[in-house]
């Protein structure tokens, strides 16, 4: 395993790391829950990814238990979790203060854990004002609840502007932002953040990088049953990732990216969890898995993304078509 920095701090995380969106308490038990973080674990990954939204809690719950039956040492984790969706109340949705201190307690008894490593904003809060949600991050890390914060799917503007307010009045600033990135979701952090790196020192914890999937092939041909697009209750997101003109020229793309990923004697989930990892910006990339086959064969991304030469990215690229332009430089 190889661990990076996150951002411009001293904390290491690993570069593959294991998150629990739709599986944990959905399509996973607490034991296979531990035969999948225990894999991810002994092959490395240091930090695991939850949310107070993610199966109504259910999910930090199962991952609390896991470590705990695995008895690993704290300090040998790097946890998180995130802020916005809450429940149905008046109060419990958002980034205001009084949501933020109460759902960020919840998620740590959930957890069984006295802090967590990051703290997201789960999304940008319309309704709060900017400087309210960083007054309350900032007050989440003083009481030892957290140890660094960040944002998940902020704009560069959003969250520059919580960056600057926080350091005017001497408060923690954000560090990381989690952001979707694969193949086909690339303006965000291949452009658009660009100068939040160089200024700023964010750190990223990019999620879905296989596209819920569909950069595995699986969908090449048809919806295999038990798959994530398959689920009743995630009807909408095979609408937008599968039922659009852009989801099947998407797989026609997938399709010809199967065949460079067995042209260098790799699998096509290989091939796109070690492209995300190609990306210098990308501290680390949050993988998720149904079975823990699906686990090991994540992990073993790590081992090919030396494969991924000037040749094959320059050929990936072609049949992607979708490089985010670069700056203009009127000078030439
Ligand atoms: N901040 C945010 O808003 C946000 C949003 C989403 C996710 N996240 C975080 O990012 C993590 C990863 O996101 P994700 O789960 O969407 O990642 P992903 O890698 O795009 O999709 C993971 C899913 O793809 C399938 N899969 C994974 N490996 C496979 C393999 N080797 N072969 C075949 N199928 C495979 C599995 O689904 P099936 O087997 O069921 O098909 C698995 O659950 C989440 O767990 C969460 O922690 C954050």
């Amino acid at each position: 395993m190889e661990y990076r920095f996150l951002g411009r701090s001293g904390l290491k995380v690993s570069a593959l790391s294991f998150g629990s969106w739709v599986t944990f308490g959905e399509q996973v038990d607490t034991d296979l829950a531990y035969s999948q973080m225990k894999t991810a674990y002994d092959a490395g990954v240091n930090f695991f990814d939850n949310a107070e939204g993610y199966e109504n809690g259910t999910s930090e719950v199962i991952m609390g238990k896991v470590i705990q039956k695995a008895g690993w040492k704290r300090s040998d984790l790097v946890l998180s979790t995130k802020i916005f969706w809450g429940g149905d109340g008046p109060n419990d949705k958002g980034l205001s203060f009084k949501h933020i201190k109460e759902g960020t307690e919840a998620s740590l008894k959930r957890m069984q854990t006295g802090y967590v490593d990051f703290l997201f904003c789960h999304r940008p809060d319309l309704y709060t004002p900017i400087e309210e949600t960083v007054w309350a991050m900032d007050q989440m890390i003083r009481e030892g609840k957290a140890l660094y914060w960040g944002t998940s799917e902020w704009s560069a503007e959003q969250i520059r502007k919580a960056y600057n307010f926080a350091r005017q009045e001497h408060l923690h600033p954000p560090l990381m932002e989690q952001p979707q990135y694969n193949m086909f979701h690339r303006h965000r952090v291949e452009r658009e953040y660009d100068m939040l790196y160089k200024d700023i020192g964010l750190g990223t914890t990019i999620w879905s990088p296989l596209a819920s999937g569909l950069l595995t092939g699986k969908y090449n041909d048809s919806i295999p049953k038990g798959s994530r697009l398959a689920l009743q209750k995630y009807g909408w997101l095979k609408e937008i990732l599968l039922d659009t003109e852009e989801g099947h020229s998407r797989i026609e793309k997938v399709k010809k990216l199967v065949s460079v990923a067995n042209d260098i004697g790799i699998t096509m989930p290989q091939m796109a969890l070690a492209w995300c990892l190609k990306n210098k910006n990308v501290s680390t990339v949050i993988t998720g898995a149904s079975t823990v086959k699906q686990v090991e064969q994540n992990m073993s991304a790590m081992d090919v993304v030396e494969k991924l030469d000037g040749d094959v990215m320059k050929k990936i690229e072609e049949i992607l078509d979708n490089k985010p332009g670069e700056e203009q430089d009127w000078r030439n």
